[in-house]
């Protein structure tokens, strides 16, 4: 097993663990200082391209991005999204994930879902593709509103159900996404992996997010998604300044003229 992919499991019980998106290598190189995980998730098709599902996400948008993130990640592990599609049977996930591995040169890929992919976890685990499960809510799979999973009884047992089985099928950690606080505390309790949460309470292992969110360049009002800092402010305050002194020609001054 890859040494970053145990360092992260060991983590469980012990301190949390940090994971982040990033879609380019500016923010990923930022990113790798402070991320155990950096995700170049497909949450990139809306956020980057106004796309209002993930599944218009394609294999080629999900692998230039990342070799763009691969350039800016030194210590941090590297996961990759494998978007809609590209994992309907063994064959097709194994033939896509290893385009993305050797395309990205990245650590691990994210699959969504329980019980229905488990073989094709098994096989990929097989062919030591390492796997990042993804239970919860499953943007793939979402027709219409995103509602929280496990208010019910039948869905909570279906969640533990389904941790379990991607856990037994190899995977190295699960994102839970948008499960009840009482849930995810009753899976984290039951797997020997992490559980990475997000908008999915403080007893999973790890909490990821968008990092366009927290770091307010991305508009949103989900009920998760805390603004750390309004990035927007310094940006435009930079521009501003720029193009008052391209109007007022104090820039280039001879400084920066050749
Ligand atoms: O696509 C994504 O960025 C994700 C995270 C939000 C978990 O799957």
């Amino acid at each position: 097993m890859n040494s970053k992919i145990k360092k992260i499991i060991k983590k469980k019980n012990k301190s949390k663990i940090v994971c982040l998106t990033a879609y380019s290598k500016n923010f990923a190189e930022e990113i790798d200082k402070y991320a155990d995980i950096i995700l170049v998730g497909d949450s990139l098709g809306s956020v980057l391209y106004n796309y209002h599902t993930t599944r218009k996400v394609t294999l080629n948008n999900m692998i230039q991005h990342s070799k763009s993130v691969k350039m800016g990640v030194k210590r941090s592990l590297m996961v990759v999204d494998m978007p809609y599609k590209t994992y309907r049977n063994k064959k097709e996930a194994l033939k896509n994930s290893k385009k993305v591995i050797s395309n990205t040169k990245c650590d691990a890929v994210k699959l969504e879902g329980g019980n229905k992919i488990k073989k094709i976890v098994e096989y990929l685990v097989k062919k030591k593709i390492p796997v990042m499960g993804h239970l919860g809510i499953l943007p793939q799979s979402v027709r219409g509103t995103f509602k929280s999973k496990g208010k019910t009884e039948n869905e909570t047992f279906k969640l533990i159900r389904d941790a379990k089985i991607l856990e037994e099928a190899g995977c190295f950690a699960i994102v839970l996404e948008c499960v009840k606080s009482k849930t995810s505390k009753l899976i984290t309790k039951n797997l020997k992996i992490p559980t990475i949460g997000i908008g999915s309470s403080v007893f999973c292992d790890g909490q990821v997010l968008v990092t366009d969110d927290l770091l307010g360049l991305n508009e949103t009002n989900i009920r998760f998604v805390k603004k750390f800092i309004n990035l927007k402010i310094f940006i435009n305050k930079g521009l501003r300044k720029f193009k008052y002194e391209v109007l007022s020609k104090k820039y280039p001054s001879k400084k920066y003229s050749y």
